[in-house]
């Protein structure tokens, strides 16, 4: 601070306003606290990445294809129609007031809860104050009593692929296409790579996704990931492996492939390579506290990184996802606030809304082994599900990890339809420390996808009804 400048006093700051930043906000409100929500867009940017360029709107987009498509494969349903094209202009403008309804909703709860909503960017001046700075405006000087780190994460760049939004994209400008491109070139076959993929090529982009590693998803149980590799196949869409992007002009990406180089066609290019901590921004060194290499913050299970500072998200170790940072949001406001809390789940479930839908839980059967976890694995095919077949959407399968001794669950893993819901019950029974006995005796309705837990359940205890299975050791 400047000499002559007079910081405001604040009692507890939250810097970002994403589903971990608000929520947080709104807890601590809850609390008692006085809260500042400092966001770089002002109320503009409530919901941050999430809410306005990432999880709402990719699902909109992803199920507007969806559905589209369907027209396509509904003849076998004995449905005559004809898919005539979409109406981009028009599917964004039904996304945009999709999210628009939904911030509108967070600043109201905001302003319900007498959370005070501060426009600019913020850094660290020392450990008990900070700038908030909007461009071509002298910075507002803020002390604080409590801190909440919630500043998410941005794309990673590729050297030679700037992001100009037009002919190279990143998520954001993907989500907004107002045209489908006639081709597009994907490079990065993890979760954007594929949920963006696969939308585009059901609206009739043809599809080509550049992965540098052994295929798509590649931290993934390839078992799950076979369900989804088929469909690819089937959209058309293509797959280079162990490949990497090194130029794009004139419509034509240039990649080195274990082969040799080869030339892709595609009008744009979806660069999604990852997402790295917005942490360096932010003169964390003032506070004593500093990320490691990766641009994470090192936290106590209750989230704070020293007494007074918290830090959640994306710039904390562990998977990005929203839902984790919503969770520990609630942790570190009422962590600062003198609750005796713990960040300490024992399953965050990760959803690829990929097609099929890819959702996991907990541990894998090799991750279970390596615990030193004696596993049987029970599972059980969508195929012979009843529901599934009505749904005409019968790839895929649930299998559930269990410790052999005790029968409790470790670990979920499913691939089908619906996978993103079904996999709640999973967490469930994680969380509860259900065994395949429980699971077993509760009733799930029938006709439901829900039922296969109860199948697979009865294959683990060793008496499989709706399929010949036996329970792999
Ligand atoms: P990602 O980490 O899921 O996938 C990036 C992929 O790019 C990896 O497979 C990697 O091997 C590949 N790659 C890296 N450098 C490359 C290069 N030079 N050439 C070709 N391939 C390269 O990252 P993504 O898809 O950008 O998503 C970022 C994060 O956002 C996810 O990890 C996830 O945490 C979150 N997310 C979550 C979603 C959900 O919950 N459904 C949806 C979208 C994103």
């Amino acid at each position: 601070m400047v000499i002559g400048q007079i910081a405001e006093q604040a009692d507890l700051v939250v810097a970002g306003s994403g589903p971990g930043g608000y929520i947080a906000a709104i807890r601590a409100a809850q609390l008692g606290r006085k809260v500042t929500l400092i966001e770089r867009a002002g109320e503009d940017g409530i919901g941050g990445v999430c809410l306005n360029v990432g999880c709402i709107p990719s699902k909109a987009l992803i199920e507007a294809a969806d559905q589209a498509h369907r027209i396509g494969e509904a003849s076998a349903m004995g449905i005559k129609a004809t898919y005539q094209g979409i109406d981009m202009v028009a599917l964004q403008s039904w996304k945009r007031e999709i999210v628009k309804s939904l911030t509108n909703g967070v600043r109201g709860l905001l302003k319900q809860a007498g959370v005070r909503v501060m426009k600019g960017e913020f850094r660290f001046t020392r450990p008990d104050e900070g700038a908030v700075a909007i461009t071509g405006m002298p910075a507002n000087f803020v002390k604080f009593n409590d801190f909440i780190i919630a500043t998410g994460s941005r794309p990673v760049t590729l050297p030679g692929f700037l992001v100009d939004q037009k002919m190279i994209l990143d998520s954001t400008g993907a989500l907004d296409l107002e045209e489908v491109p006639k081709s597009v070139a994907i490079i990065g076959g993890g979760y954007i790579g594929l949920e963006i993929g696969i939308a585009l090529a059901k609206l009739g982009s043809r599809v080509s996704i550049v992965e540098a590693l052994d295929g798509i998803l590649p931290t993934m149980d390839r078992r799950l990931v076979k369900p989804v590799e088929k469909r690819l196949a089937a959209l058309r869409v293509e797959v280079f492996a162990n490949a990497k992007a090194k130029s794009f002009d004139k419509g034509t990406l240039l990649i080195s492939t274990s082969s040799g180089d080869k030339t892709v066609a595609a009008e744009k290019v979806i660069v999604a390579v990852g997402r790295r901590p917005n942490t360096d921004d932010l003169s964390l060194e003032r506070t004593g506290f500093k990320p490691d290499g990766r641009g994470l913050m090192a936290v106590q299970p209750d989230r704070r990184i020293g007494p007074h500072i918290a830090a959640i998200g994306d710039i904390t170790p562990g998977p990005a996802l929203a839902h984790k940072a919503m969770a520990e949001g609630v942790v570190a406001a009422e962590a600062l606030s003198g609750k005796k809390v713990a960040f300490q789940p024992q399953a965050i479930p990760a959803v690829i809304f990929s097609d099929p839908e890819i959702a996991t839980a907990g541990m894998t059967m090799d991750e279970a082994k390596a615990a030193g976890i004696e596993t049987e694995l029970a599972s059980f095919p969508m195929a012979a599900s009843g529901r599934a077949k009505t749904l005409n959407a019968h790839d895929g399968f649930i299998q559930i990890v269990a410790d052999r001794d005790r029968k409790s669950v470790v670990g979920v893993q499913v691939v089908g339809p619906h996978a993103s819901d079904l996999i709640a019950e999973g967490v469930l029974a994680i969380e509860m420390g259900a065994s395949l006995d429980d699971i077993a005796l509760t009733i799930h309705a029938h006709p439901t996808l829900s039922e296969l837990y109860l199948e697979a359940a009865h294959v683990g205890i060793g008496h499989p009804i709706h399929i010949g299975a036996r329970v792999k050791k």
